[in-house]
């Protein structure tokens, strides 16, 4: 496992393996890490906004002895002052990992292609890789570490994050179901079982998983996405048609009362904090991997 670009570029056992070290490293945060990154480098390039995946990889590099750089788009023009090759060229002669948020998920392909160091997908238009990991070990935290025969209920748009979750429920033998409108389908390789219908999506869920019905570039079709996304909100109506024991799992930021109501995402069934927490935990498992030999 030299990369992170998606999640179904991973065999099972590397992803069982990434998230058993997310799962130690946090068992042994309160005494202090080892310090396995020391003298070790993550660039991090944002063409986007980021609050959790910019914190946790910055927080994960100072917990494990390394360092990051920031860079953004204004100050290094990727594909318009010099190009992805080039700019992955003399990064990897300079630091020891280059994670990126990029809206082309083509650039993230051309930075693997010539990287001698570890590139780590941080969300592109196509996938979320690093969300899906924070996902599967929050799962794993209500069910066990063997995911095997539970079922997840995606409600809402077929985007980049539902689609890494379905690639991860793939690898750890998760069901994957998308409930959501019939022009914004889930495109994927993935199993995906596909109920129109959010109530009968979620009879049989172990988790629901709300996100955005308007994701980043796609301000120009919020007024008819949040018309035609209006019966996929996770609300108490919904969530009564769950089994009691299904949680609530949403990547953040939430758009409060549009795709998730006040009472589900701060109720009891809401695992969306320790959600994010583990966004921190995850990729410290995946630093520790790819960065850090383990
Ligand atoms: N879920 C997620 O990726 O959050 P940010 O956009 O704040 O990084």
């Amino acid at each position: 496992m030299k990369h992170l670009i998606n999640i179904c570029d991973m065999t099972p056992e590397q992803t069982r393996h990434v998230l058993a070290v997310a799962h130690e490293l946090r068992d042994a945060r309160a005494a202090g890490n080892e310090p396995i990154l020391s003298g070790k480098t993550l660039a991090m390039y944002f063409e986007k906004p980021s609050l959790r995946t910019r914190v946790s990889f910055e927080q994960g590099m100072y917990e494990l002895g390394g360092r990051v750089i920031v860079l953004g788009q204004g100050e290094v023009g990727l594909g318009q002052r010099e190009s992805v090759a080039d700019f992955t060229r003399v990064m990897e002669g300079m630091v020891q990992g280059i994670m990126a948020r990029v809206y082309d998920h083509a650039m993230l392909e051309q930075m693997a292609a010539v990287s001698g160091v570890p590139v780590i997908n941080a969300l592109s238009d196509l996938s979320h890789p690093c969300q899906a990991l924070a996902d599967a070990m929050t799962m794993q935290d209500e069910f066990g570490e063997d995911l095997s025969g539970r079922t997840v209920a995606f409600i809402g748009d077929g985007n980049n994050v539902a689609r890494s979750l379905a690639a991860i429920c793939e690898k750890l033998g998760v069901t994957f179901i998308h409930s959501g409108p019939a022009n914004f389908q889930l495109e994927t390789d993935a199993p995906v079982e596909r109920i129109g219908d959010p109530q009968a999506a979620v009879k049989n869920a172990d988790a629901i998983y709300a996100d955005t019905f308007v994701s980043m570039g796609q301000e120009d079709e919020k007024a008819a996405r949040l018309k035609v996304f209006e019966p996929y909100q996770v609300n108490e109506q919904l969530l009564a048609a769950a089994p009691d024991h299904a949680i609530v799992l949403h990547c953040l930021p939430a758009y409060r009362g549009i795709e998730i109501t006040d009472a589900v995402m701060d109720g009891p069934s809401s695992r969306v904090f320790p959600q994010a927490h583990n966004r921190l935990h995850a990729q410290k498992g995946l630093l520790a991997v790819l960065m850090g030999g383990l």
